[in-house]
Formats: structure tokens, C-alpha cells, sequence
């Protein structure tokens, strides 16, 4: 769907809607029908005050008009559009094989570990990879980088850049960088600034990291279900732009330790249920003494605990040879 601009305005083709309607939806930053289908009628009711029932009407027509209406698929046709969706290359062949090939639109990816595990690098390089050409194994796509811990660094794109051979300041200029301070902004910028990417030939979200904005403002064990609900809303937005404007969304994750009884600390990825559940396919690395390792911890088509080991160079991510 990406490059559809069709503004809202088309509406007034149909019978029902008019003029009045069309002013609710431009208040509310709605200019395009791709927008649109992003949103439930209850969504729409309440921020654009319109009935529940012309609401309803709304979304059915822009979901026609976008071409997105439901299609009842047999279960050989859903493989084929399964298998025929965009993917893009990790630019390590050992991680491209454990997640069957590349990172895929539609998808969530996790990539939890401690400190040092290398989630930054590895974004830092999908942010590139995603931007290689078709022949190269890219997307020749756009990146959004949402660094909510302050680690974004151009000058590692442009080392990563460099590697791949690609044109460094034509690289950064493809990664649209933000740097959210606290939940309020980084929920305008996912529910709000985000619904116009379509537009952009953006083919990855990135958000380094899901968890730390929340950890630091919502403190202790009474905030922990507004916490939570917070996090489930934001998680919700990702999923809708992964669908309709077929993008792949990655995240990073912290872990904590998990106290047992019989005293052996394990590691688990934070978040609790809402983020456990967000992602299709959730990873966690280590660093181990001379290489790094990415494991798969739950996917519906990845084997858990299959693994890939990588190294980290003034290039990036690399093959261990
Ligand atoms: N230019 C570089 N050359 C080699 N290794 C690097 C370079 N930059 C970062 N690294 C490696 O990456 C590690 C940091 O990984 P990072 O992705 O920031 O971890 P985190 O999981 O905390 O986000 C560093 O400890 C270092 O070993
Ligand atoms: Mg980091």
C-alpha cells in the first residue's frame, strides 16, 4: 500500500457523507484514507465526535476504497502471500538463517539482553540493511529509529554504512531519528506523528528500547497495571502500522533477574505478560567472552533455542568466519 495517497475527500463520492464529516476527520490530523483504516469506529467516534453508526460507515468505506477489505484465503493461498511478503537481511548470513531469511514486514521482533549484548548495534545495522537494494538483499526502504536511551549514534551508521558500501550521508538521511523524554511523547509520537510514514517508503520501525521510559516513570507496584496498560496501547499502534502499512517493527528489551528459590539467578526479558505476548518472535542475546550470541526464546516458526553466533566490528554486525 505504501505511495497510496488518496486524501479523504474521496469520500464524498459516497452517499452519506459529506462535508461536515470530512471537517471531524482534518481536526482530528486525518488527511489521507490510509490513515483511516488505522483506526476503530469507537476510536473515531470518540476523538472525532461522529455516531457510533456513520463511524462504522467511515472506516468500512476507507477500508474499500483502500483495497484492505477481508478476504477469506485458503490455506495455500495464505502461504503464498505468507511467502511472497518483503524481507530484508540482517547482513549476518548465521542470524538471516535462524530468522528464516531476513526480517519480514508484518512481523514484531524482540531483542532482549543485559547491558553490553549488543541490541543497539544490531539496530543501529537493520537501519542500514533495511535500506540495501532489492539485488543486495534490502528494501531499498526507510528506517524510523525511536531511541528512547539516548544511544543512537550517526557515526556507528556511518562506520556500518561504510561496510556495506553504500553512500554514508544518503544512509542517515534515510533514518528518521527521534528522541522521545518521557511516555507522553513517545505515545504522540507512535499514535500521531508515526501515521504518516506510509508516505515514505518506510519499511522498519525501530524502538531501542520498548521498556525503559516506563520503568523510570512508573515506580513501584501501584502504577504497575496503569504501567502496563500504557505499554499494551503503545504496542497496539506498532501492530497496526506493521499491518497496514506493511512495515517490520523491532524492539529492544531489557532483562531482570529472576529470583528462584534454590538461589541460581536466571535472566528473563522485562515487561511481564504485555510485552511477552506483543512480539511474534522474541530473541535474547548474550555476550559471551570472544562472540556474541542471539537465541530465539518463543516464535511460531522459529525452533526455541536454535541460535546464531555473531561478532561485533568497526563494520557492525559480522559472521564469525
Ligand atoms: N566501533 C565498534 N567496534 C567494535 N565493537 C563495537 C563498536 N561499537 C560497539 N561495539 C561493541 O558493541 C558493544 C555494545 O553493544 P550494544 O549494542 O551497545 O549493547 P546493548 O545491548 O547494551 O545495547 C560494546 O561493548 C562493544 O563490544
Ligand atoms: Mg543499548
Amino acid at each position: 500500500m505504501t505511495g497510496d495517497r488518496i486524501k479523504i475527500e474521496e469520500l464524498l463520492n459516497y452517499p452519506g457523507i459529506g462535508r461536515v464529516t470530512l471537517h471531524k476527520l482534518s481536526k482530528i490530523g486525518i488527511e489521507y484514507i490510509h490513515e483511516l483504516t488505522l483506526f476503530n469506529p469507537e476510536e473515531i467516534m470518540e476523538l472525532a465526535s461522529i455516531d457510533i453508526e456513520r463511524a462504522c460507515q467511515i472506516i468500512r468505506l476507507a477500508r474499500k476504497v483502500a483495497g484492505k477489505k477481508a478476504k477469506v484465503l485458503n490455506a495455500l493461498e495464505y502461504e503464498r502471500v505468507m511467502n511472497s511478503r518483503e524481507q530484508f537481511t540482517t547482513g549476518v548470513k548465521s542470524i538471516d538463517k535462524l530468522v528464516k531469511g531476513g526480517i519480514a514486514v508484518w512481523d514484531i521482533y524482540e531483542f532482549a539482553g543485559e547491558y553490553g549484548s549488543g541490541k543497539t548495534q544490531l539496530c543501529h545495522q537493520l537501519a542500514v540493511t533495511v535500506q540495501l537494494s532489492k539485488e543486495k538483499g534490502g528494501l531499498a526502504g526507510k528506517a524510523v529509529y525511536i531511541d528512547t536511551e539516548g544511544t543512537f549514534s550517526p557515526s556507528r551508521v556511518r562506520d556500518i554504512a561504510s561496510g556495506f558500501k553504500l553512500n554514508e550521508e544518503e544512509v542517515l538521511r534515510n533514518i528518521l531519528v527521534y528522541r522521545p523524554i518521557n511516555v507522553a511523547e513517545l505515545e504522540e509520537l507512535v499514535v500521531e506523528q508515526l501515521r504518516s510514514i506510509f508516505d515514505l517508503n518506510t519499511k522498519l520501525v525501530i524502538i531501542d528500547s520498548i521498556i525503559a521510559l516506563y520503568r523510570a516513570e512508573f515506580k513501584g507496584r501501584e502504577w504497575l497495571a496503569r504501567r502496563q496498560q500504557r505499554i499494551n496501547y503503545l504496542i497496539d499502534w506498532l501492530k497496526r502500522y506493521a499491518n497496514t502499512y506493511d512495515i517490520a517493527v523491532v524492539y529492544t528489551n531489557q532483562v531482570l533477574s529472576q529470583p528462584v528459590p534454590w538461589g541460581i539467578a536466571y535472566k528473563i526479558p522485562a515487561g511481564g505478560n504485555i510485552v511477552a505476548h506483543a512480539a511474534t518472535h522474541r530473541f535474547l542475546l548474550r555476550r559471551l567472552q570472544d562472540k556474541w550470541v542471539i537465541e530465539c526464546i518463543d516464535s511460531p516458526r522459529i525452533a526455541r533455542g536454535s541460535s546464531a553466533s555473531f561478532r561485533i566490528t568497526e563494520r557492525g554486525l559480522e559472521d564469525i568466519k
